[in-house]
Order: C-alpha cells, then structure tokens, then sequence
C-alpha cells in the first residue's frame, strides 16, 4: 500500500543541551559508543520507505555534525540534506517542510512527511512502519502513550486546582505523520498567527483537522535530562542482547 505514496523524513536536531546540563547539543552526547543522532538517523537511513532524509542543525553546528555522522549515510546508500535550524523547534520544522515543499525529486503527487526528534534514538524500525502506515489512512498521526501518572492542574503557586481523569490522556510522543501538502497549509496559517506549539500534531488541529493517534512504546524515550540516558543505553543494551540469544 505504501507503494503508492512517497515519504520524506525531518529530523530537527537543532536543539541544545539545557535540560541535560551539557554544553554540547545534547543530540552529539554518545550512547553505547555512538551519538544520539547516529541512533535516531540509523532507523531512517534503513527503511526503504523513506526517499529524502532532512536533518535540520544549527547553523555552527553543521560542520561538527556532519563530521560526526560522515559515512553513515554512504553505508545505506541514501543522502541527508542538511538545512538550518531556528529558535524554536517550530520553525526548525518549518525550515524541513520547505525544503521537501520545494524538493524536486518527488515522483508521485500522494506525499507524507514523518517528522521525527533527533533526541528520540530508540524508536524502532517495526514502529516506524506502522506509524507510516497509519498516515497513509488518517493523513494526520501522532504517537502516544497512555499516561502512567496522575496529572494535576496547578496555578502559578504550585496550589492544584483540579486532578483530570487519567484516562483521558495521552503522552505524545514522535514519529508524526502527516500529508505534506495538508502540514504545509496548516504551518502557514499558524505562522501566520504567531502562536508556538511544541509538537506539529497541534498545529493541524488548531486548523480544525482531525488527528488520529496511534499507541506506541514508553521505550521511545527523548533524552531530555540526564537518567534519559542511563533509561536509553540499558534499552539498547537489552535489545542487543535479545538479539544475541544466549549471552
Ligand atoms: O528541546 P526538545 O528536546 O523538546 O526538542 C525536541 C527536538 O527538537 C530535538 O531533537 C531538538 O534537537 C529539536 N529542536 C530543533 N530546533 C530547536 C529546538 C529543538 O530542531 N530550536
């Protein structure tokens, strides 16, 4: 079925080390022996589905990264077209989408765009499929998860002010999959409006369509603060492991 589409890939990475309270961009930090970004790039570069992979850095960060990341791309045979971050993560996205707006090799008129953290290394190849899989149904997808904690509400004192049902929530996480023509259209309106969201689930449904989100793995982690990346090397290490039965 997927045939019919063709899929590009943005992957912000031009983010910074804050929350991990590192001076590097978080995403070079290295995770059983290879960066976050080799991790999150390595899904996309071996999936046959993807035809074009954006990686979106900042601007005096692209020599370093393409430094760190020279060859991978070589091994799969598929190209990484770098292009320049902005302050926020909305408009290092919006930075991806034009490009793929733009980009002439496109074969077929039915095109997805899955939008992907570069901070996010564990997601798998099987999660990445089906998410594609589900855009080509609902043309606009998230990721989540059910929510493990209660959340509270609370006011600009930390007093709680209301304890919503759990049920009704869910973690959002990425791969996100969307029509391209239907995130270029939303993006601009929103741009337009100048308001920020910190995912691009929601800038298609401040512009009333409708988002389906599909249950994916409390595994797919972003590394945000440091025990992120304790949680994220044990993950890989018990995944190479199942995959030497055995040992
Ligand atoms: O900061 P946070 O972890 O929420 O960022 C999510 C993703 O967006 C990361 O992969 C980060 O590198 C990227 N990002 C970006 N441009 C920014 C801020 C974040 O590409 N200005």
């Amino acid at each position: 079925m997927l045939e019919s589409v063709e899929v590009g890939a943005v992957i912000p990475a031009a983010g910074s080390g804050k929350r991990m309270n590192v001076s590097v961009n978080k995403i070079m930090l290295p995770l059983l022996g290879r960066s976050v970004l080799e991790h999150t790039l390595e899904v996309f570069l071996a999936s046959d589905l993807i035809k074009i992979l954006v990686l979106v850095v900042k601007t005096d960060e692209k020599d370093g990264v393409y430094h760190q990341i020279r060859g991978i791309d070589n091994k799969y045979g598929k190209k990484i077209v770098f292009v320049d971050g902005g302050a926020e993560r909305q408009e290092s996205v919006v930075n991806g989408l034009e490009y793929l707006r733009r980009w002439t090799g496109w074969k077929v008129r039915k095109r997805l765009v899955v939008i992907h953290d570069a901070a996010r290394p564990l997601l798998t190849k099987e999660l990445l499929r089906q998410s594609l899989m589900a855009g080509l149904d609902y043309g606009a997808v998230g990721i989540g998860v059910p929510l493990k904690d209660t959340i509270k509400q609370v006011d600009s004192e930390g007093i709680v002010v209301a304890t919503p049902d759990r049920s009704k929530f869910w973690g959002i996480k990425t791969p996100q999959i969307f029509d391209l023509d239907l995130l270029l259209e939303c993006y601009q309106k929103v741009n337009e409006s100048g308001l920020l969201f910190t995912d691009d689930c929601g800038v298609v449904e401040y512009c009333g369509h409708p988002v389906k989100l599909i249950p994916g793995s409390y595994e797919n982690l972003k590394i945000t603060t440091p025990e992120d990346l304790i949680l994220a090397e044990a993950i890989l290490r018990r995944r190479e492991n199942a995959d030497r039965p055995g040992i």
